[in-house]
């Protein structure tokens, strides 16, 4: 039996690179040899106890590689091509997928809410030397050779969630669009606001180090949500409330500034992941007579969704790279959790090499 090297859970604050068995692949299935990964925000609830996953699974969910092994019934690949996976890995195949809900794909036939998530939740993740890919033929998306590893890595999970967060608000040509969090996701969020043609992209943290990202990432103003009201603000920039706002922490106080700050019948994108209760105050709601919407996305994945982000990258659309601020080795996977979590040194994403 074949070992490798794997980031494997044990428990709340328990995680250690060990042995594990190489995986093969069965019928549909790849194995990749992965050459580059990273970590998630999600990873660290998973490490906190706060999601909870059996323990013994490898974590981690956005893999770069190169396909090591193609299990049968897997056509137009060959070993040794480099492939991104999508953090959701749909199956192309159920009533979900083939009604365009891929991230909700149902594991066998309808819908199933988080079901495109498998990686590092349901099955063994990506923080390892070889990752088993499901549903290959749906999953690997080949990386045109012009692109290094590190312009596309933040495609598979962040970028995709960011992104799709101003594809789901329908944002038109011309809207002003505010971006609740410029973490990670929120400034994927304010990427994808300028990509969609918003004519005001206004970001809001805390931070001045991730608010002078924003602005490189495509903010036009930020607001520091520690010294202004940031609701006030962006009523007065927008003339009466913002045309779309996104909300990109998981929290009361930022979903209820996003809701308030939007004019009637603007969008709230919401992309934060919640716990506890989430209240919606009638007056902000305009007692339910706004013609408000509030939507929702999970990380879009899937080999053409990953084809589509490259692309975009390809042509010099957006560049991810300034998010990536440190690397580090697999082995020193536990150091990079520990700068990752406590939000040490400006780190925005560390790449992980195994
Ligand atoms: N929808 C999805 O598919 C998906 C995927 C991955 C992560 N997420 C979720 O997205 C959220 C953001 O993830 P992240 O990794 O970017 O988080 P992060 O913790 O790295 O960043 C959060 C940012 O929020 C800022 N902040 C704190 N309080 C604020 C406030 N009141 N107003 C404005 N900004 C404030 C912080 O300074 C920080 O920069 C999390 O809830 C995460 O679980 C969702
Ligand atoms: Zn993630
Ligand atoms: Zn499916």
């Amino acid at each position: 039996m074949e070992k490798m090297r794997a980031t494997v859970f044990h428990g709340k604050d328990k995680i250690r690179v060990e042995e594990v068995e190489r995986p093969r692949a069965g019928v549909g299935e790849a194995v990749i040899r992965v050459t580059l990964t990273t970590i998630c925000g999600t990873d660290l609830h998973i490490v906190r106890g706060e999601y909870p996953v059996r323990p013994g699974l490898v974590i981690g969910h956005e893999p770069v590689g190169v396909i090591e092994e193609l299990g049968a019934g897997v056509t137009g690949y060959e070993v040794g091509d480099r492939v991104l996976v999508g953090a959701i890995t749909p199956c192309g195949q159920c009533r979900a997928c083939l009604s365009g809900q891929l991230s909700q794909c149902g594991h066998g036939e309808g819908y199933e809410a988080l079901g495109g998530w498998r990686f590092g939740n349901t099955i063994n993740g990506a923080q390892a030397e070889y990752l088993l890919v499901p549903h290959a033929q749906a999953n690997l998306a080949k990386i045109p050779d012009e692109l290094r590893d590190e312009q596309v890595v933040l495609l598979s999970d962040i970028a995709s969630t960011g992104i799709g967060g101003a594809e789901s608000a329908g944002i038109r040509i011309g809207d002003a669009v505010v971006v609740f969090a410029q973490g990670p996701i929120g400034l994927c969020a304010t990427a994808g606001a300028r990509l969609s043609g918003a004519s005001l992209v206004i970001g809001v943290d805390g931070d001045s180090n991730r608010l002078r990202v924003a602005r490189q990432m495509g903010a036009d103003v930020v607001l520091d949500y520690r010294e202004v009201d940031v609701v006030a603000e962006v009523r007065r920039l927008t003339g009466g409330g913002a045309d779309v706002s996104i909300e990109a922490l998981g929290t009361q106080a930022t979903f209820e500034s996003a809701l308030r700050s939007l004019r009637p019948g603007g969008t709230l994108s919401s992309l934060g992941v919640y716990s506890g209760k989430l209240q919606v105050p009638y007056e902000a709601f305009a007692a339910g007579l706004g013609d408000h919407r509030i939507v929702t996305t999970l990380c879009p994945g899937g080999k053409e969704r990953m084809r589509r982000l490259m692309e975009t990258v390809r042509h010099g659309r957006v560049d991810l790279t300034p998010l990536l601020t440190h690397t580090y080795s697999l082995d020193k996977i536990a150091e990079a959790y520990e700068l990752f979590g406590e939000r040490m040194d400006g780190v925005l994403k560390v790449a992980v090499r195994p």
